[in-house]
């Protein structure tokens, strides 16, 4: 059966890229039924939007042949999900607080449907502490964030965050969601990437980790269907489409926002942790020639694997890590399941030329058995992890295809 798509259109510039979001859906098969705010009709008509999506749009809460004929409500649930782009500044603050004087907000309060937003607004609208409570207020009770990109803005000369995604982007993001994979309704974390520990204002330890591997992790979690939230170190990767990436620096950083993830059903350690920071970071930048060569003297990192791994009751279900060897591959991973108490390690054999390449060849060790995998491209080993993830999560017989 064809998906259905509730798509709220807001009232923003942003709005005529959300005709091109029509097409775009309709391409892939989705069924697109359109309601736009008064605002949202001061940047593009009803008329073009009805044309693309190919039947009437709705636009009043007490428009008495619009709510005889079909009705909030019915529009709130006869959907697979409502998707609400532009989600302007205005549009997120009503859904935040529940209010609902309008067919719009009406709707977003009475659905019981999953909703998606791709916020757009002006970078300090985006900025401002309301809306930040609202996007976390929102985030909490379920709704997906695709967006904002950095980029220029309608105003002219003003960059920041706040362009509305690109209209693929809202689309894939969309139809993941749509998507009956194997890992519908599972919450899934990857971490990605490396850590970076600040020795003065200027300079810090790091690794020479892409987050490459772990990119692709996330994604084809997401496209199986998981729920995924994304911790990732400073790379130069953009975050996959209908992912949730939050953004870190160190590895203290990186603990608390995947403690802040949990429950999960699976945490995929993908992350290059530095091992070391330094004890403290100077306030002040470290001159040369003070009192010849400084000492940094460092401390050991918090293991976020290892503090995942703990038994409990919120422990994940399935904890994989990873692991780089140059040497006895199988023997060492091994050793690293028990000590940091994980489910899984896929071991990679870094001797080569894996760290920022495109390939990887790797070990997928659990307790009991091992896997070895021809070397194949980053994202082909994430399909794999993702198809091993999606067999141990679905108990034999109750595993979708
Ligand atoms: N890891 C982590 N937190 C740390 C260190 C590592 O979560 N502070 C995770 C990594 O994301 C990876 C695994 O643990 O999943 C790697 O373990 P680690 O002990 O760092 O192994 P190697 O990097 O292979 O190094 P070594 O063999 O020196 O222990």
């Amino acid at each position: 059966m064809s998906k259905r798509v509730l798509l709220i259109i807001g009232g923003g510039i942003a709005a005529y890229k959300s005709l091109d979001l029509i097409r775009r859906l309709k391409e892939r098969g989705v069924s697109v039924r359109v309601v736009m705010t008064a605002a949202a009709q001061r940047f593009a008509t009803p008329l073009a939007a009805g044309a693309l999506a190919g039947e009437r749009v709705f636009t009043d809460l007490f428009d008495e042949s619009q709510e005889f004929d079909v009705g909030h409500i019915r529009l709130a649930r006869e959907c697979d999900l409502i998707v609400v782009a532009p989600a302007t500044a205005d549009l997120m603050a009503k859904a935040a607080q529940g209010l609902a004087n309008d067919l719009a907000s009406a709707i977003l309060l009475a659905t019981d449907k999953p909703v998606l937003m791709a916020p757009a607004m002006n970078p300090r609208m985006w900025d401002h502490p309301a809306t930040q409570r609202n996007l976390a207020t929102l985030r909490a009770d379920g709704a997906r964030m695709v967006g904002p990109n950095e980029g220029e803005m309608a105003e002219r000369g003003e960059r920041g965050v706040g362009r509305m995604a690109e209209p693929e982007q809202i689309r894939d993001a969309a139809v993941a969601l749509l998507t009956d994979g194997p890992l519908k309704g599972k919450r899934a974390l990857v971490t990605a990437g490396p850590t970076l520990e600040a020795i003065d204002p200027v300079r810090f330890i790091s690794n020479r980790s892409s987050g490459k591997q772990g990119y692709a992790i996330a994604a084809a979690l997401a496209q199986a269907g998981a729920e995924v939230t994304l911790v990732t170190g400073p790379t130069a990767l953009t975050p996959p489409a209908g992912v949730r990436a939050i953004h870190v620096e160190t590895a203290a950083e990186m603990l608390a926002a995947s403690q802040a993830a949990l429950p999960l059903d699976v945490a995929v350690m993908v992350a290059a942790v530095a091992d070391w920071r330094p004890a403290q970071a100077a306030r002040q930048k470290i001159k040369k020639n003070k009192t010849g060569l400084p000492t940094i003297e460092l401390v050991e990192n918090p293991d976020i694997l290892a503090s995942l791994s703990k038994p409990g009751k919120s422990r994940p279900r399935l904890v994989i890590g990873f692991a780089a060897e140059t040497d006895a591959v199988e023997e060492h991973a091994r050793a690293k399941i028990a000590k940091k108490g994980c489910d899984w390690i896929v071991a990679n054999d870094v001797s080569g030329d894996v760290m920022g390449g495109a390939d990887n060849q790797v070990l997928l060790i659990s307790k009991d058995g091992a896997q070895s995998w021809p070397r194949m491209a980053k994202e082909q080993v994430a399909q794999r992890l993702t198809a091993e993830i999606a067999k141990a999560l679905n108990p034999k017989g109750r595993g979708r295809k």
